[in-house]
């Protein structure tokens, strides 16, 4: 299974960006740790990540045909692109929303995601640990869409 994981705007600060709410590790960290999940879950693993919607919407559009599943943590855009519902709409394979944060416990705009229905499932809250649940989530059910 060849799955991507992109990241959203600002994902790229973090270690630097809010350590109260995204703790000290840094994107580097991230991308090690994720890495890392490849051999255990017999998967190869794309990371990619971009501050600008249009290029999260292209790698989405290129990744139909090179991947057989996406993690998308969104950033922002979670909370308002719906060019990135209408992108995810667009796709045939299977993406699952993850957040480091509880966004259920954050500020009033982040309690709405509008990309949460068009994925197959939301992973929020559990930090790096988010994106190892979305791989999981994906093995069991991402081949049921
Ligand atoms: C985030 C939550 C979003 O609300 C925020 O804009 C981010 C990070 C998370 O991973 O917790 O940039 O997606």
């Amino acid at each position: 299974m060849n799955i991507l994981v992109l990241n959203g705007p600002n994902l790229n600060m973090i270690g630097i960006r809010e350590p109260e709410i995204y703790g000290n590790k840094t994107y580097v960290d991230l991308e090690n740790y994720i890495k890392e999940l490849q051999n255990y879950y017999s998967v190869r693993i794309d990371i990619k990540q971009s501050n600008l919607e249009g290029i999260l919407i292209d790698i989405l559009h290129y990744g139909n045909d090179t991947y057989d599943g996406v993690i998308l943590n969104a950033g922002a855009f979670t909370h308002y692109s719906y060019a990135l519902y209408d992108a995810i709409n667009s796709i045939q394979i299977p993406v699952v929303e993850v957040h480091l944060s509880d966004i259920t416990k954050r500020e009033e705009f982040r309690k709405v995601s509008v990309i949460r229905d068009a994925c197959i499932g939301s992973i929020i809250g559990l930090g790096f640990n988010s994106y190892e649940e979305g791989i999981k989530l994906l093995l069991e059910e991402g081949v049921k869409k």
